[in-house]
């Protein structure tokens, strides 16, 4: 080990338990003719703003997925390899799964193809490879990413954590396909959540880039998400006058069908603490536990084995 290296391995928080679970992606599929426009019923504001996940993952996690490819090479660590490995596969899947709930949404007058364009543009340009030389530039720019991927996952387990605890979304009877793909996506977020950051550190770690692509990230979460919601509360054919607000999403907060803005506000010092590591959010038991009770998971078992 280098002294660069020793020198990080002292300061690198170690995970809380040893958690760690083999990650394996579960080949899910959805049936969504039953799912009403807005499947928290009588709440499309609510609604939307979960929506607006499937708007932004399938080209987000496709990005996670092709940036991560290109980084395999440089991973030095067997285990970090096979986690990454595994995060790929369920990542691959998450967008699959988010990318097929458009149909949906189109047959019900709802077409999300505007907002999907400047998404996809987004990711795949601003974000893309962009043509820089070999060398320096690119592998700054690919470490840039790196640590974007680290910030946005530390909400992807929020958010996951949030959802698998969000016992008013059942008692609101909200659409339980629907309930079922945003548990499972973010059980595996909780499942996964420590990849991202241990990928960060084993390549570069650096607190200032920390900070810089958490800023970034944050930044572009709040205005694709807002532009989102207001997108689809003024697209829906349901809706006279279908506008979004901060008020709203704060009232919904507070009655827990969102995460409240308190709870967002508190995850912001957590990750940016110099003894952050994501074994602290969220509970591993929890997400396996969901994960072993999830219709659809259940379902891609049965098919899995059923094909073997
Ligand atoms: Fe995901
Ligand atoms: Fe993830």
């Amino acid at each position: 080990m280098s002294n660069t290296q020793q020198a990080w391995s002292a300061r690198v928080p170690e995970p809380l338990a040893s958690e760690r679970v083999e990650l394996k992606a579960r080949k899910v599929s959805f049936a969504w003719e039953e799912t009403p426009l807005h499947w928290i019923p009588d709440d499309p504001f609510a609604t939307h703003t979960i929506n607006v996940l499937h708007l932004l993952l399938p080209a987000g996690e496709r990005w996670f997925v092709h940036v991560y490819k290109q980084i395999l090479p440089y991973i030095k660590d067997e285990q970090l390899r096979a986690d990454v490995i595994g995060f790929i596969g369920q990542e691959a899947m998450h967008s699959q799964a988010h990318d097929e709930v458009l149909p949906h949404l189109r047959e019900q007058g709802l077409d999300p193809t505007p907002y999907t364009a400047q998404v996809d543009w987004f990711f795949e340009k601003l974000l893309g490879d962009r043509t820089l030389p070999p060398g320096k530039a690119r592998k700054w720019w690919l470490l840039e990413r790196i640590a974007l991927i680290a910030a946005i996952e530390h909400y992807t387990a929020f958010l996951g954590d949030w959802v698998l605890n969000a016992e008013e979304l059942d008692r609101r009877g909200a659409d339980p396909t629907m309930l079922d793909l945003l548990r499972w996506h973010g059980a595996e977020e909780v499942e996964h959540r420590s990849v991202a950051f241990e990928l960060f550190m084993h390549l570069d770690g650096s607190y200032k880039r920390r900070v810089r692509t958490w800023g970034l990230a944050f930044t572009a979460l709040v205005f694709l998400w807002q532009r989102g919601t207001r997108f689809f509360m003024e697209n829906d054919p349901t809706l006279d006058d279908g506008r979004a607000s901060f008020k709203e999403f704060f009232d919904r907060g507070r009655q827990g069908v969102l995460p409240t803005a308190g709870a967002m506000a508190r995850s912001i010092p957590r990750y940016l603490a110099r003894a952050y590591h994501p074994s602290q959010e969220g509970s591993t038991e929890q997400a396996v536990a969901y994960l072993a009770s999830s219709p659809a998971a259940l379902a891609a078992e049965a098919r899995e084995k059923g094909a073997a």
